[in-house]
C-alpha cells in the first residue's frame, strides 16, 4: 500500500503556548555524566520523571553510524536523480512541514536496497510498508509538531538521516512540560515506537532552535529515509 503522504501527518495544535516550552528548554537540567552515557542522544526536560525517562529510552532509540560515508553517498546519488525536477515547498501555513520536498520510493538499486533491508531487519519485528518515504528538508526547513496518522501508519517509525545532524523533539500530548530532545547525527538511525510514537508529538527543529545540551547543532539540508510499519488493519 502506498503511504499517501498527504494523509500521513496530522498537525498537532498546541494546547499551551510555545513560550512555556521554550522557557523549559533553556532551564534544562544536566544529569551526571554516567546518566548521559545510558542514552547519550536524549535530553529530557526537568519534568520528565525517572519512570518516563526509562520508557522513552526503550521507545526512542538513536543508533549512531548506522550507515557509513560510502552508503550515504550511494543513497544520495539515487535520491538526487529522483528529486532533480522537484522544488522545495514553503507555501502553505497549515502544512506540517516547511521547506521540503518528498517522495515515496517503492524500489531501489541493488546496493541501496541492501541498506534499506538492513534498516527493515534491524528496526522492525513485523513487516514494513513497501514504499520508503524520503523527505528532503532544506537548510531553512523544519517539521512542525505532529503525529503520524494512526490510520496510515502502525506503531513503529524508523529513519536514517543523511547530510546533516538535526534535533527531533518529542512533546507529551497530555502533559507538554514532559518532552525529550533526540540528537540525530548524520548517518544515524532512529527508531520511534509505542509511547514515543503515540503519546508524544514529534518535530524537527529549525536551525535557530537547534540546541542540544546547550550546544548549537547546525542543521543544513537534511534528507531522511523513513520506513513505517503498516497500520494494524491493513
Ligand atoms: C514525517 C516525519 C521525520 C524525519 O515525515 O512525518 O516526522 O526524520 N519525519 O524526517
Ligand atoms: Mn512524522
Amino acid at each position: 500500500m502506498a503511504l499517501c503522504l498527504t494523509n500521513v501527518r496530522s498537525t498537532w495544535r498546541r494546547a499551551i503556548p510555545l513560550s512555556a516550552i521554550y522557557s523549559h528548554s533553556k532551564a534544562m537540567c544536566f544529569s551526571p555524566a554516567e546518566f548521559h552515557a545510558i542514552s547519550p542522544n536524549l535530553e529530557f526536560s526537568p519534568d520528565c520523571d525517572e519512570a518516563m525517562k526509562e520508557r522513552l529510552r526503550g521507545n526512542m532509540k538513536v543508533h549512531e553510524d548506522f550507515i557509513n560515508a560510502e552508503e550515504e553517498k550511494n543513497l544520495l546519488e539515487e535520491l538526487e536523480l529522483k528529486f532533480k525536477r522537484s522544488r522545495y515547498q514553503y507555501d502553505h501555513w497549515d502544512d506540517a512541514i516547511h521547506g521540503y520536498r518528498e517522495t515515496e520510493k517503492p524500489t531501489w538499486n541493488e546496493v541501496n536496497n541492501n541498506v534499506i533491508n538492513r534498516l527493515r531487519n534491524f528496526a522492525f519485528s513485523t513487516t514494513t510498508m513497501q514504499h520508503v518515504h524520503v523527505l528532503d528538508l532544506a537548510e531553512n526547513g523544519h517539521i512542525k509538531p505532529h503525529l503520524d496518522s494512526i490510520k496510515f501508519c502502525g506503531n513503529t517509525i524508523s529513519g536514517i538521516s543523511l547530510l546533516s545532524p538535526s534535533i527531533m523533539r518529542l512533546i507529551h500530548i497530555q502533559r507538554p512540560e514532559i518532552f525529550v530532545k533526540a540528537l540525530l547525527p548524520r548517518r544515524s538511525l532512529y527508531i520511534m515506537k509505542d509511547i514515543a510514537r503515540y503519546d508524544f508529538n514529534h518535530e524537527i527543529l529549525s536551525n535557530n532552535e537547534s540546541f542540544f545540551r546547550g550546544e548549537k547543532v547546525t542543521k543544513t539540508r537534511r534528507i531522511s529515509v523513513i520506513c513505517r510499519s503498516p497500520p494494524p488493519s491493513s
